[in-house]
């Protein structure tokens, strides 16, 4: 087995802090890099890079330079945008897929049609391209609709409008604002989650579910974010179900990425909703979520660096060992986001503890502390024997702080454990 290895990480964000922190956890591994990354990995022993994630050519520089054995994609801006045919045309090792497959998160409409094409269990959909025949076509939908942008959005450019005269304003407004292409969704109603499944060419592993909470307040209520917070595992999911989404959702999402010749190599992350008809895919996305990579990772005790290895090197993916300890989430945000989050908070100096961690994102210096940058600002952590320990933990741990100029919500995880805060 390889030692001494370097990784390079790219991204900036909790999920990216997550990763680097795991890889740094293998004894084969001597260096974690990420790229740009944010002051709050340092505390780690993350090595920040001041390259942006898409300066692929400064990026491979620092990567032939550094000796670096392989980069890991955390972002969907980077793979949309065609990171990993960059790398691979000058033969450096990536994981992440490339730039034909990441159109599955890059355009709603593609998605739509690969699971049209492969028979994976979706909602019923239109596209449209001009705000009059998208208003015309919302007498297939009924109310409530969802309005879907077609690009990337950070999980900002969709909108459920509740009656016919909002999805109206909506279309205009998303046209108005310059989208090109608009898709019109069958409402689906259900619980949401998060699944993920590691694959190369050889095989395909199911990674631990986690469930996200993706409005911004309490009580699913307020603006569709990146996400609040997420926990892992989910035990109100009954098996039977969860074994109709290995069956009904991946393996024909895997079969098609296979028949399409698609050569993913990486993270496929299938968003779905558990609906009275089954597990129905509402999105793909060619990465790991945020904040879910934040409580998935401590639940996968296989050594991080060689499963990821495995995968990069096309090999025979091992079985995921999850571990039986629960993990739990809670983000905190600059105040106005997700619409206009405000930025310099000072943050509280937030300590780790025995079951408490910290997984930093939009964070700059100040003095010995923190000041918010806009956005999600930090995940909270915790880890327990239970969810409801978890979540407890988590909460007695936020209380003991005033946090000025940012939020989190109190609710994260009520669905497994019945409890808010
Ligand atoms: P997306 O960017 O496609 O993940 O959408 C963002 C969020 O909107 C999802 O996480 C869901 O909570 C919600 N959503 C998206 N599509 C649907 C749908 N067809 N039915 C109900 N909710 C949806
Ligand atoms: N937490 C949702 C996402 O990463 O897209």
């Amino acid at each position: 087995m390889k030692n001494n290895v370097k990784i390079l990480v790219v991204g900036s964000g909790g999920r990216e802090h997550a990763i680097a922190k795991a890889l740094l956890q293998s004894p084969h591994v001597a260096a974690v890099f990420c790229a740009p990354g944010n002051v709050g990995m340092q505390n780690d022993g993350i090595q920040t890079v001041d390259i942006c994630e898409l300066a692929f050519d400064a990026l491979k520089g620092f990567v032939i330079e550094n000796e670096i054995e392989w980069t890991f994609v955390g972002p969907e801006n980077a793979l949309v945008a065609g990171i990993v045919d960059s790398f691979q045309a000058d033969g450096l090792k990536i994981l992440g897929p490339n730039k034909r497959a990441a159109q599955l998160e890059g355009s709603k409409d593609y998605a739509m049609r690969f699971m049209e094409k492969y028979q994976v269990p979706t909602a019923k959909f239109a596209t449209y391209q001009d705000s009059k025949s998208a208003i015309a076509g919302l007498e297939q939908f009924g109310e409530p609709v969802v309005i879907k942008a077609d690009g990337l959005a950070a999980g900002k450019g969709v909108v459920i409008a509740q009656t016919k005269q909002e999805a109206c304003l909506e279309i205009k407004l998303m046209f108005k604002k310059g989208q090109k292409q608009i898709v019109l969704e069958e409402f689906l109603d259900g619980d949401e989650y998060s699944l993920f499944v590691l694959t190369n060419q050889k095989n395909w592993r199911v990674l631990p579910l986690a469930q996200d909470h993706k409005r911004a307040f309490d009580n699913d209520q307020g603006p569709n974010t990146g996400g609040m917070g997420a926990y892992s595992p989910v035990p109100q999911l009954l098996e039977s179900d969860y074994q109709k989404m290995l069956t009904q959702v991946v393996k024909p999402t895997i079969a098609g990425l296979n028949k399409g010749k698609y050569q993913y190599c990486g993270i496929i992350y299938i968003g779905l909703i558990l609906t009275k008809q089954g597990p129905k895919v509402i999105e793909y996305n060619v990465r790991l979520g945020d904040p879910e990579t934040q409580v998935i990772l401590p639940r996968i005790s296989n050594d991080f660096f060689t499963l990821l290895d495995t995968c990069v090197n096309e090999l025979e993916l091992p079985q995921i060992k999850e571990s039986s300890q629960a993990v739990l989430g809670v983000v905190l945000a600059a105040n106005g986001y997700p619409k206009e989050p405000i930025k310099n908070q000072v943050l509280p100096v937030l300590n780790k503890t025995d079951v408490i961690d910290i997984d930093y994102a939009n964070v700059k210096s100040h003095d010995e502390a923190f000041m918010g940058n806009g956005g999600r600002l930090l995940t909270v952590i915790s880890q327990g024997d239970n969810l409801i320990q978890a979540q407890k933990q988590a909460y007695q741990y936020l209380n003991e702080f005033d946090f000025d100029g940012c939020f989190y919500r109190k609710d994260i995880g009520f669905k497994a454990t019945n409890y808010k805060f």
